[in-house]
């Protein structure tokens, strides 16, 4: 590489002599990617994202993507290849509990181990933390919250709330107008998420075309299928040091094929609830039975019955199941 920074050239060799403490850089020796991901433990937090979220393809797509985008960005960087700082304000569209937060939060990891935060850390907000009730409340509590995620990543949830265009002095639109001077000016140690349904986020867009025009990645998260929510729920219940009785497995596919079609189906966190749901049924059972010594398989173990007994089979199915 032929490329040097302007003032880096080397000096005259008797130079050596006078700044011996302080030698000249060098150009620097070319490095791979390899090397930097070793070096910044970004393969670590990639394997973690494909190894323990089930399904996502194109968002772990994405995200890699970005992470080649910021390690070429370094690789250039170190070269001395002048460039501007990428711009890494996203979108995360999709329904409820189709993972949002969870890759928002991997995503925070990622910049900072690659140093574009210098710390790395993520505050989720909405709109209620960011816009004040009465006339002058909103600029203090929108610079707040910014200051809060100054060297991480703002995630700010159903951010289409900011802007309620039936009610012309709505004070979210001072809110919309820090956070666009401040996603211009911080670019380089604050970076924001925007996160929503994927219409109502754009939808957003069209109206304000000034936080359309900051955001450089959109990523869309689909809903999950039926076998990856059955696979979600397996690795949820693993966590826990919980497992389903085969007859229980078979009666959570049943369950969730009647909650798809339900309303306010949330994906993941629907899973989540309804498994804390079975739980505590299964507590329950076993608390009946107070002379009984349980043993560990049954401590683990949910039973058919504990799914069974939810709402959601009552006269869905037929009593025959229930
Ligand atoms: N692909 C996945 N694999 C495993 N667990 C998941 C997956 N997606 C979401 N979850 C879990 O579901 C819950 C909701 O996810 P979250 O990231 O809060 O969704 P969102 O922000 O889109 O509403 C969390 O407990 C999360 O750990
Ligand atoms: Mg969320």
């Amino acid at each position: 590489m032929s490329y040097l920074i302007p003032g880096s050239t080397p000096p005259p060799t008797d130079a050596a002599v006078t700044t011996a403490a302080a030698p000249a850089p060098a150009t620097p020796p070319a490095r791979s990617v390899g090397a930097v991901l070793a070096d910044t433990q970004v393969e670590a937090v990639l394997r973690e994202l494909d190894d323990e979220l089930v399904g996502l393809a194109p968002v772990k797509a994405r995200v890699r993507d970005i992470a080649a985008l910021l390690v070429i960005d370094k690789l250039r960087t170190h070269l001395g290849l002048p460039s501007q700082p990428p711009s890494l304000h996203m979108c995360f569209s999709g329904n409820p509990g189709t993972g949002k937060t969870t890759v928002a939060l991997r995503m925070a990891q990622i910049l900072h181990r690659l140093g574009y935060v210098r710390k790395g850390h993520l505050v989720a907000v909405t709109r209620d933390d960011l816009v004040g009730q009465y006339i002058g409340h909103t600029a203090p509590k929108t610079r707040e919250v910014l200051k809060r995620a100054m060297g991480g990543v703002l995630f700010i949830d159903e951010a289409y709330y900011l802007y309620r265009p039936e009610n012309e002095r709505d004070y979210g639109q001072e809110a919309i107008e820090i956070l666009l001077q401040v996603m211009e000016n911080h670019r380089d140690d604050l970076v924001v998420i925007l996160a929503g349904y994927e219409d109502r986020m754009n939808t957003f867009f069209q109206s304000n075309p000034g936080m359309r025009s900051r955001i450089a990645h959109h990523l869309s998260f689909p809903d999950y299928s039926a076998d990856e929510l059955m696979q979600i729920s397996r690795q949820m219940l693993a966590e826990q040091n919980y497992r389903f009785s085969p007859e229980a497995a078979e009666a959570f596919e049943r369950y969730l094929g009647l909650r798809l079609q339900q309303p306010h189906f949330a994906n993941a966190r629907s899973v989540r609830n309804a498994l804390d749901r079975a739980r505590l049924r299964q507590a329950s059972r076993l608390f009946a039975q107070p002379q009984r010594e349980l043993t560990a398989e049954e401590l683990t173990t949910l039973q058919a019955p504990d799914i069974l007994a939810s709402r959601l089979f009552q006269g869905a199915e037929g009593a025959g199941h229930a």
